[in-house]
């Protein structure tokens, strides 16, 4: 039995609150148009080690800044893990898919500064973030789990239904999906598209063209959703009463989504004022990577414990 240590998981700690504060930079990157604030210089900025100060290129530098040293927070916590960790596949599965999806991001962030992208391509870059992010969450549940134990694997207390994680596997895809074409809105500049919530533009269902086509398919895949996590709620409550670990996540998720939608309505209402659009733009992000996660890990959970496992 191995006990984690509390230096190792302060470090995980260190490296999931750093990838957060990576998607915020991110997000504030687009939202104040910064993305160009160091012109098509990478790794310098303008030409400089040390940027002019305009507040874009400050923006897209700290942007840079923070991004290479939660890359080395990354890096630290993929060699602990190895060096102390190796026996546990889960622990190196998360360390190592942090790393993939740090150095993925950063070469997609430097590939957009330097050749500028389709919005198509650019919009990748958030989904990836997420996924960066949720790994380092993943590996910091683990480790929590590990030191309350005292050493043992995370269980669930009872067998789970294959359906709950065929539901939770279609769930987590379909929402990586909503996150895409929510990301592509942003780089389209097409948030105008609806204005209101919940019409759009006064109406049920708008004229469905350009920028509010490419919103309203997102309200709607939103909506559907929101129905889907729902019904996904329902069902653990009632298949999985005696798993009281994972009738917690579904009620944390199923708060989450409800949040984000909310959340969406406060963007919408805000799309005039750009002082406040920084911040609640930033809020959806922030919801939606924590719903990811936790859905994730809900899944994880349930797969190592599905039924017909030994
Ligand atoms: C419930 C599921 C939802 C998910 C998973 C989701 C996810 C996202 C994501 C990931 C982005 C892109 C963020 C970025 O690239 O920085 C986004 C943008 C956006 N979302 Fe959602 N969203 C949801 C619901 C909604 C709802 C209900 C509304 C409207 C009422 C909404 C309105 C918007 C708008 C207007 C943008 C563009 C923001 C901008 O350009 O700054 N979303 N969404």
């Amino acid at each position: 039995m191995t006990l984690i240590t509390s230096r190792y998981r302060t470090l995980a700690l260190a490296t999931c609150i750093g990838m957060l504060l990576v998607l915020l930079a991110g997000a504030l990157v687009t939202n104040t148009n910064s993305g160009r604030g160091c012109g098509d210089d990478f790794p310098l900025c303008n030409g400089k080690f040390i940027p002019a100060y305009t507040v874009e290129s400050l923006i897209e530098y700290s942007h840079r800044l923070i991004s290479g040293l939660v890359g080395l927070l990354v890096l630290a916590t993929f060699i602990m893990t190895i060096v102390s960790y190796r026996r546990y596949r889960e622990a190196i599965i998360y360390a190592a898919s942090a790393g993939f999806f740090t150095v993925l991001q950063a070469v997609l962030g430097a590939i957009a500064v330097v050749w500028p992208q389709s919005s198509a391509v650019l919009a990748l870059h958030f989904g990836i973030s997420i996924l960066a992010f949720t790994s380092t969450l993943l590996l910091l549940l683990w480790a929590d789990r590990m030191r309350r134990s005292g050493g043992k694997e995370d269980r669930l207390s009872r067998p789970i239904p294959r359906s709950v994680v065929v539901l939770l596997l279609i769930a987590l895809v379909y929402t990586y999906i909503v996150i895409y074409i929510g990301a592509f809105i942003r780089h389209t500049h097409s948030s105008g598209g609806c204005m209101g919530w919940p019409l759009c533009n006064g109406q049920l269902v708008p004229s469905l063209e350009g920028a509010t086509l490419y919103v309203f398919i997102h309200r709607v895949a939103a909506a559907v959703l929101l129905f889907f996590i729902a019904g996904i709620w329902l069902h653990i409550k009632r298949y999985c009463s005696n798993v009281p670990e994972l009738r917690k996540s579904a009620n944390l998720a199923f708060i989450l989504i409800c949040c984000q939608v909310l959340s969406g309505a406060v963007l919408t209402a805000t799309l005039n004022n750009s002082d406040w659009l920084v911040f609640t733009s930033i809020l959806h992000n922030m919801i939606v990577s924590a719903f990811f996660a936790v859905l994730a890990d809900m899944l994880i959970r349930s797969w190592k414990r599905r039924e017909g496992r030994t």
